[in-house]
């Protein structure tokens, strides 16, 4: 019997094979971080090996400094003999009646050539910026190595954030390419991906379009198939990601060649303990960091097959995400916390006809897991036998950083576990250091950001300024047992996770505060049984219009400012929202109307009346 509250210790058997299975090397990474991960490193392939392993002037720091790299040489050069023949990348379309495709390392290797010369062609240069803007399909984890080969930065934008979230970034990035697609299947419909990207383009620099049509030849199908991998420096931009921050504009998060590299290649082999036969499926679309890490570079470096799925795992049937690990002997699965909730609502009985023999290990990430459903995780698609490796991790730490490894355990339910050997965190600010605020100490890892893009001082005040300049504040709240797992619980800051998806309560506030008719609202996230968190709005509407209108108004300006995700559960259009004397809207009230934790003294308010009347409006 399993329950909650208790640990679990992998299998003998996965126990025998695992790449990691002495806990001494926690020991001997705590002894000199710096040391252990240059000893990881070493293992990669470098044109050229760098001169000092880190450097760190508060708040920068750089990782093998002086090292020339390039990580498609680590995927397609590195062992080239024994990988070029195995399967890379397979892709399962959305429609059961269209063909998967498969690619060995050799053949990715063609494609990502010719995409690489394409980009050249039209005058693509190290260091220039790339935007790409497709669906889950291959061309997408081509492009971005492509960019990666020449040296060229992508920044891929998540294909469901709409025209002007795209513009947005794309003016932000200066990028004068962009990589885009016709459209795509999303249950069973085509979108139109390409009507959202003529008007996004207007006012950016892009020049040049490259659009991928879904059901035909790649635009670059007849370039030449060789192109050579340019040197990188260690610390040169491997690749610009934007995520959701406290403000309402999204920050891109700057990640570095080297330390990317080695951080993709290592936590794979020793979180995900790949293996030469694993079959790897990690859930998130490349649009996400888990999607840049798992689905692409971290296998792809550990010679191992990555499945992408283009739809969502409950289309057409609840168990088509059951159907494919079956149908492609899936052995190490990743997914988040939402879509494990959902398949618990879909029933047991709808996989109890699924032995998942070849399944090994399992993998979480992007939000909290509650002991509920990792253990129907653990029993029902785990057998019992699968060890779950809770990852914690964010956009800005580019790789996973705290997680129990496979080999070793100890798995708590809803607790991620220790820091990956050779990070150093701690919880400040709480009681014993047990409760509190989650940070990492120096050397930190070698991938954490080395910035936002064009915003030093927004890097410095939002990472480094909490704790002074040589402590990375994680904006996440964490507990720790007594065996000195950690329990990450959630941010701290005005980040939600909706459905595992990053989303700015502050950026929906700022796109819905752009309706003309609209003075001021608040967006809080309240617990969901399936999404983990959903926004909820409040608008101050003192006009005449029947509320329905307003309400379908609010829906579109969020729909028009970030897109489908983060459409909110409810809107609510009230009089008035409660406030501080001197003038901030008291989001915690609000959310904790939702949650049933006591409100606590109003009487500070300026208008603490606002509250009841809030509160009629919700429960009537
Ligand atoms: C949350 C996703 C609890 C956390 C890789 C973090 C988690 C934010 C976990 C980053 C986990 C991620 N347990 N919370 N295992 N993993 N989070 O940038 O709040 O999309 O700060 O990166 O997700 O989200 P991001």
């Amino acid at each position: 019997m399993i329950k909650r509250g208790e640990l679990y210790y992998p299998t003998e058997e996965f126990k025998k094979n695992a790449w990691v299975s002495d806990p001494k090397i926690y020991k001997e990474a705590a002894k000199d971080p710096v040391k252990f991960w240059e000893k990881l490193a070493k293992d990669l392939f470098w044109f050229k090996l760098w001169k000092k392993g880190f450097i760190h002037k508060p708040p920068n720091f750089q990782w093998f400094a002086g090292g020339k790299i390039n990580i498609t040489a680590n995927i397609f050069e590195k062992d080239w003999v024994v990988k070029k023949d195995k399967i890379a990348l397979i892709w399962e379309p959305e429609s059961l009646n269209e063909k998967s495709k498969v690619f060995t390392y050799q053949e990715l290797f063609k494609e990502v050539c010719k995409c690489a010369n394409h980009l050249k062609g039209l005058g693509v240069k190290k260091g220039d910026r790339v935007g790409i803007y497709l669906p889950m399909i291959p061309e997408v984890v081509i492009a971005m190595l492509a960019c990666a080969r020449i040296g060229a930065v992508h920044s891929v934008v998540f294909s469901a954030f709409s025209p002007n979230a795209l513009k947005v970034r794309l003016q932000d990035t200066g990028a004068k390419v962009l990589i885009t697609a016709d459209s795509y299947y999303r249950r069973g419909q085509l979108i139109n991906l390409f009507k959202n990207v003529e008007e996004s383009i207007k006012g950016t620099k892009v020049k040049k379009l490259i659009v991928v049509e879904r059901s035909n030849k790649a635009p670059w199908h007849k370039e030449d198939d060789f192109c050579k991998a340019v040197f990188m420096d260690s610390e040169d931009l491997q690749f610009i990601l934007y995520t959701s921050g406290s403000t309402g504009k999204p920050k891109g998060c700057m990640h570095a060649c080297g330390g990317y590299s080695v951080q993709a290649y290592w936590t794979g082999r020793y979180i995900f303990d790949f293996h030469e036969d694993d079959v790897f499926w990690c859930t998130s679309d490349p649009g996400w960091i888990t999607g840049h890490t798992y689905t692409i570079y971290s296998p792809l470096m550990n010679g191992i097959a990555t499945l992408m799925f283009e739809g969502v795992p409950d289309f057409p049937t609840p168990d088509r995400w059951a159907q494919i690990i079956e149908k492609y002997g899936v052995t190490v699965f990743y997914t988040a916390p939402t879509a494990i909730r959902m398949f618990e609502k879909y029933g047991e009985d709808i996989i109890k006809k699924y032995q998942f023999k070849k399944l090994r290990l399992l993998g979480t990430v992007g939000e909290p897991i509650d002991e509920s459903a990792w253990l129907w995780y653990y029993k029902n698609v785990g057998k019992e036998k699968c060890p779950i490796v809770d990852t914690w991790w964010q956009t800005e730490t580019g790789g996973i950083l705290l997680t129990s490894l496979p080999g070793l355990g100890p798995f708590k339910p809803a607790f991620t576990g220790l820091p990956f050997p050779g990070v150093k965190t701690e919880i400040r600010d709480g009681q014993n250091g047990k409760h509190g605020n989650l940070v990492i100490l120096p050397p930190f890892a070698p991938s954490l950001l080395r910035g936002i893009y064009h915003n030093p001082e927004k890097y410095l005040e939002t990472y480094w300024s909490q704790y002074g300049k040589k402590v990375y504040f994680t904006s996440d709240g964490a507990i720790m047992d007594e065996h000195g797992l950690i329990r990450v619980i959630g941010r701290v800051d005005d980040v939600i996770k909706v459905a595992g998806h990053r989303i700015s309560t502050g950026e929906m506030e700022a796109a819905v505060n752009d309706h003309p008719e609209i003075s001021e609202c608040a967006v809080v996230g309240i617990p969901d049984k399936i999404k983990g968190e959903v926004p909820v709005t409040f608008v101050i509407y003192k006009g005449a219009r029947p509320v329905e209108e307003i309400k379908r108004e609010v829906i579109a300006q969020i729909q028009k400012g970030i897109g489908p995700i983060a459409l909110p559960k409810e809107i609510y259009l009230v009089e008035d929202l409660p406030k501080t004397r001197s003038g901030k809207i008291m989001r915690r009230i609000l959310r904790k109307l939702f949650t049933g934790e006591e409100l606590g003294d109003l009487s500070t308010l300026a208008n603490p009346e606002s509250v009841d009347k809030i509160k009629k409006l919700i429960y009537g």
